[in-house]
């Protein structure tokens, strides 16, 4: 039997920095679904949030704290924001290269709800896929590709392993213990701008074991993506285009933010989301992210990514407007843990970076705070493990397997129903109605001959309406509509 030191699930920002946290010696092993690249870290555009330094910790927490319309934990807001001084440091120390100045020194930009400037970026508006790149050569440890989770093996409040397909062959892989940093639940949406291996397999696990989830009803919505590809991921623009002053226009060029929140574009990413979503549907006119007031050789040098992206689909900045709709993007809440990650009753689990519900980002997250929420909670994850010293572990086997009925005949059709009902009726904007009858969609789809891999999206999808149905007033991301607010 084959068994690891340290399993970890996922190789995002917050499993390869985990992975480069634990020692040579240890026996590690880090597995993702497809290819490495494809997760959420690769298509982060706009940076990583820091505090600029011990002063600006305060205003970092409260900037947090406000974005999350203060149900954050803060004792997790306070850590997150302390330790960015000395995790970006050490990221930086080993030779991560931010975007600089000329004279050598770090440039700061600003995204939607912050303060101040204190957003680092890397390639201009590739900073995910710098970091990640830079973590790829950073890792000294067993990376296996191909490998899809499809069982937690747990038995009396201990994690012993998973059971996973390694190049669609049925596997267990045992470990003492397991890291999940297997993201978010972004394929659950019909719009969405997330890797397309990011499909809430671990979060479904996790309800079947009785392992609790936290603040799913609060999904975040990012305001500016262009939905008009036929790929299931679609395009984001980055919040720092608003940042650095691009405007939200409707088809008249009405800067129509304004009436929502007096911050218009840099209002926190709920409201803007929210404010475009009801302007739509009042007025039927199309919005735009509109670029006229910008230079074209500046903004090509500093958002070079998407001026090529979307020159090949016949865009040329600054001269040209892009349609935009908000799309899902982040899920605040996950699977419940402490700042350690660990979850509250079990042995042997953590649980890390977007995955994980600490209550960091509250009712709706601090743009620019998720690949910095990775790494911290990720080094202190591993921190917690190392501390524990080795324990002599005795598995025990496990049978149950589900290898042979990942996917049923139907399931591609069911599978396009839930995007379909998650993003209509528990999406921007809903309704106690809507809410009801996503449920019961749901429900009946649990009741057909259906895959594993299904089974375990519904299980995640029951947690989100069932999160949501329970929270009757609005807050944050989860906004309720009623007679009385609609507009
Ligand atoms: C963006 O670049 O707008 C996304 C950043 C984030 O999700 O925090």
């Amino acid at each position: 039997m084959e068994k690891y030191d340290v399993l970890i699930i996922g190789a995002g920002i917050a499993g390869l920095y985990a992975a480069m946290q634990l020692p040579a010696d240890k026996k590690v092993l880090v597995v993702c679904k497809d290819i490495p690249w494809e997760c959420n870290t690769f298509y982060a555009q706009g940076g990583m949030t820091t505090a600029l330094n011990e002063e600006d910790v305060p205003l970092h927490v409260s900037d947090t704290m406000a974005a999350g319309a203060y149900h954050n934990n803060k004792e997790a807001v306070e850590i997150m924001s302390q330790t960015s001084l000395k995790t970006t440091a050490d990221i930086i120390a080993k030779g991560m290269a931010f975007d600089k100045d000329g004279a050598g020194h770090l440039l700061y930009t600003k995204e939607a709800a912050h303060s101040v400037e204190r957003i680092i970026h890397a390639g201009g508006d590739a900073t995910g896929r710098y970091m990640h790149y830079f973590m790829m050569v950073q890792n000294r440890h067993q990376l296996q590709k191909n490998t899809l989770v499809y069982d937690l093996l747990i038995e009396n409040g201990r994690c012993y392993g998973v059971k996973a397909t390694v190049n669609y062959e049925p596997t267990t892989i045992y470990a003492d213990d397991v890291i999940i940093a297997s993201g978010g639940v972004g394929s659950l949406y019909a719009y969405n701008t997330n890797s397309r291996t990011v499909s809430a397999d671990i979060h479904g696990i996790c309800v079947e074991k009785g392992i609790e989830l936290a603040d799913m009803e609060f999904m975040q919505f990012h305001p500016t993506v262009f939905v008009e590809t036929p790929y299931a991921r679609k395009l984001l623009l980055t919040e720092a285009l608003r940042g650095e002053g691009a405007h939200v226009v409707d088809e008249s060029g009405r800067r129509f933010l304004f009436d929502y929140d007096e911050r218009g574009e840099l209002a926190s990413r709920d409201i803007v989301s929210r404010g475009i979503f009801k302007h739509q549907r009042k007025t039927g006119m199309k919005v735009y992210l509109d670029f006229s007031m910008f230079e074209e050789a500046w903004f090509e040098q500093r958002f070079p990514n998407i001026t090529r992206t979307f020159g090949t689909l016949g865009y040329h900045f600054p001269q040209d407007r892009v349609p935009i709709s908000p799309a899902f993007h982040y899920a605040n809440g996950g699977i419940k843990c402490d700042t350690n990650g660990s979850i509250p009753g079990m042995e042997g689990l953590y649980v890390i970076g977007e995955a994980a519900g600490t209550g960091v980002h509250g009712a709706n997250r601090l743009a620019s705070n998720s690949l910095l929420e990775g790494v911290v909670f990720a080094k202190r994850a591993v921190d917690h493990l190392l501390s524990k010293g080795h324990q002599e572990v005795k598995t025990p086997t496990f049978e149950k397997d589900y290898g042979n009925i990942l996917h049923k005949e139907n399931d591609k059709i069911y599978k396009q129903q839930l995007r379909q009902v998650m993003w209509d009726d528990i999406g921007i904007i809903r309704t106690t109605k809507g809410l009801h009858e996503a449920k019961n969609l749901i429900y009946d789809m649990k009741n057909h001959e259906i895959g594993r891999l299904l089974q375990l999206r519904l299980n995640t999808a029951s947690a989100i309406v069932e999160a949501a149905l329970s929270r009757t007033e609005s807050l944050g991301s989860h906004y309720m509509e009623t007679e009385q607010n609609k507009d």
